[in-house]
């Protein structure tokens, strides 16, 4: 039984009885008391509600750390948990995923019809010279095809590489380069506020700049005029068609692989230089996201779960594809944006398809919650029982109308702390906890988290510093794909032993984590992650630029917007115009979440003595602020 807490400080919530009652985990504590004691035990008893083709030698191997490896020796493939196993059962029949466009079409899956489309296509790749361990890019919008190429990939055992469909021309070219794909999976477009998102066009253009790709399969979406290369490019729906039922073809095998195999890459900007590939693996992922899924979000039979990340996002893989599926579940996804045509268009959704979870991110809730209360006020939003949120820190005031305009003060709010280097949620209470509003309390079952100074000690509670990990966990990065150095540089060299998050945290008296921000270049606007090299890049991609320097400041909306320093080459002078002109080329070179909201030129900027820019000085003065020790500064 839980047992009565008096001791939390601050303003607390505490969850209603009734969630309590019906809750995986009624005993958050006592729980966690368990996982502590015995951590691999914790994790082996989650493995074992999946089904494996062959059991593991070990849990856990750390022979070679911080190259961890799980479930060691186990053989397995995440599509045979995701679908094999349910269409084997009475899921078969189950919807596993209903989705709305933004134009108002609709379309539902149901795990028999989600396997078949995964399994024709998985043949399609096969057919098209796709092989184990090749990668594979996919880059499209929110609709159910990209979920079926994700799984037709992992399928075959090949390595998918999501791109957002929000990036552009070099974002997309750089990820196709690095990963060496020789398949390319997109859209003639997409709907986003009733316009059409042109992602083939981008494609093309992207791949005039690489040479790796053979060809391009095209889902038909938007049904406008696109140019189709002959030979290289495929719509399809035409290749869904072809009769592949040569011998042994006409019943696509999953794959079954070994626990360590790669089950996709995923890029995300780092502190220095181009973004890396982050490399998740079958075995240790399916367990993770399906155990955190399950007891974070109390998931049970008859939910109808919506994520409303975007699949190309870790939120997305792990939370829209996986782990939805792993668990049995029913996932609702919407296509387009949630102001289209109206600011209820996502309550609507709640109400018409009886919505009983919402996972979103705090840019996205104070977005909504600019337009008032009278829009969710107008839908019945009675089926919902859980919220949820992710992707930076969440400020009390929109915590506060989640939680009461769209939650009645009904439905308790999961804060999900996690990265897409973790693959799963590390740090986040579970429906039975007591929550702050801004806390995303406590560590997972059985993770251990710390804060700490520079000399690595743990720093007293309240006080702000790095925030690590002390345990590997199932769905952690493998590695940087192609680069085990960086891997071990990154996340493992500055503590020995831990992890570094790249955060800067608090912990208070009651154990619980306050997320403060990133302390390395990484700028989280409107929760997507970006890396102030990337769009520096992009800057002196540009003719007039000699330099750049870019910084987030705060923001009300996004959490922070960018700012960019530029000196310009000899010849160019600074006007209206060519700002307008710049922001509009880092929009088209990676896409428009990374367009500067302000571009201010320049005649220096302030750089150490052995060069490196002083990101630290140019935002204490765009603050106003003290500019610090600038004893390194260069005269
Ligand atoms: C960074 C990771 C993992 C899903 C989306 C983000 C920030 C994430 C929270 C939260 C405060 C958060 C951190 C983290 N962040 N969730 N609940 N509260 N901050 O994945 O793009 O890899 O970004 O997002 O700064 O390091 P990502």
């Amino acid at each position: 039984m839980p047992q009565p807490i008096t001791s939390l400080e601050g303003e607390v919530y505490y969850p209603p009885q009734e969630v309590i009652a019906q809750a995986h985990v009624p005993d958050w504590d006592g729980l966690q008391a368990e996982a502590d004691a015995d951590y691999l035990g914790f994790w082996e008893a989650r493995a074992r509600e999946l089904e494996w083709q062959a059991p593991w030698r070990m849990v856990m191997d750390d022979s070679r750390a911080p190259f961890y490896k799980w479930f060691l020796g186990a053989r397995t493939n995440i599509v045979h948990n995701a679908l094999d196993r349910h269409v084997a059962t009475w899921r078969r029949n189950k919807l596993a995923l209903i989705w709305e466009g933004e134009p108002g079409d609709q379309r539902s899956l149901s795990y028999h019809a989600l396997h078949r489309e995964v399994g024709q296509f998985a043949q399609v790749l096969k057919s098209m010279g796709a092989e184990r361990g090749d990668r594979i890019t996919i880059y499209m919008g929110r609709i159910p095809e990209i979920i079926v190429a994700m799984l037709a990939c992992a399928k075959i055992g090949a390595v998918h590489s999501v791109v957002y469909g929000g990036f552009s021309v070099e974002a997309l070219h750089g990820r196709i380069e690095d990963s060496q794909s020789k398949l390319l999976i997109t859209a003639d477009g997409g709907w986003l506020n009733g316009k059409i998102v042109r992602l083939k066009d981008i494609a093309d253009e992207a791949l005039r700049r690489c040479a790796s790709v053979e060809h391009v399969i095209v889902v038909r979406r938007t049904g406008h005029e696109v140019r189709m290369e002959p030979g290289r490019d495929f719509w399809y729906d035409d290749l869904l068609q072809l009769p592949l039922s040569r011998p042994g073809n006409d019943r696509p095998q999953t794959e079954i692989l070994d626990a360590e195999e790669p089950l996709y890459i995923l890029y995300t900007s780092g502190t220095t230089g181009k973004p890396k590939a982050i490399v998740h693996t079958h075995a240790g992922y399916q367990v993770g996201t399906y155990a955190t899924l399950k007891y974070v979000f109390d998931l049970r039979e008859e939910d109808r779960w919506w994520c409303a990340a975007d699949p190309g996002w870790v939120t997305g893989h792990s939370y829209i594809v996986y782990g939805p599926l792993l668990n049995g579940a029913t996932s609702f996804m919407y296509e387009g944006a949630p102001t289209y045509p109206y600011p209820d268009r996502w309550w609507r959704m709640i109400e018409k398809y009886g919505i009983t979870i919402l996972y979103t991110a705090p840019t996205a809730i104070r977005g909504l919650m600019r337009f008032g209360d009278a829009w969710p006020a107008r839908h019945d939003l009675s089926s919902l029982r859980l919220l949820g949120t992710v992707g930076e820190p969440i400020n009390p005031e929109a915590w506060k109308w989640y939680h009461r305009a769209i939650g009645k003060g009904r439905c308790p709010i999961m804060d999900t702390w996690w990265q897409t280097e973790t693959g799963m949620f590390m740090i986040t209470p579970v429906p039975s906890a007591p929550l702050k509003p801004g806390s995303a309390t406590k560590p997972f079952f059985g993770q251990q988290a710390e804060v700490v100074g520079e000399d690595g000690q743990v720093v007293p509670d309240g006080e702000e510093g790095n925030l690590v990990l002390k345990r590997p966990w199932p769905a952690m990065l493998r590695t940087i794909y192609g680069d085990d150095d960086r891997y071990v540089e990154q996340y493992w060299s500055k503590y020995p032993g831990r992890y570094l998050t790249g955060d800067s945290a608090k912990r208070d008296r009651d154990g619980y984590f306050w997320i403060i921000g990133r302390v390395d270049d990484v700028i989280k606007v409107s929760g997507y992650r970006l890396g102030t090299a990337e769009i520096e890049s992009a800057l002196v991609s540009h003719a007039s630029v000699a330099e750049a320097a870019v910084i987030g400041l705060p923001d009300e909306l996004k959490g922070h917007a960018i700012h960019a320093f530029c000196i310009l080459r000899a010849g160019y002078s600074p006007s209206i115009q060519l700002q307008e002109e710049l922001k509009a080329h880092v929009a088209h070179e990676i896409g428009p979440i990374a367009r500067p909201a302000e571009i201010q030129f320049t005649d220096a900027l302030p750089k150490t003595r052995s060069g490196k820019i002083m990101r630290r000085v140019l935002k204490a003065r765009a603050l106003g602020m003290s500019e610090g020790d600038t004893s390194t500064l260069e005269e």
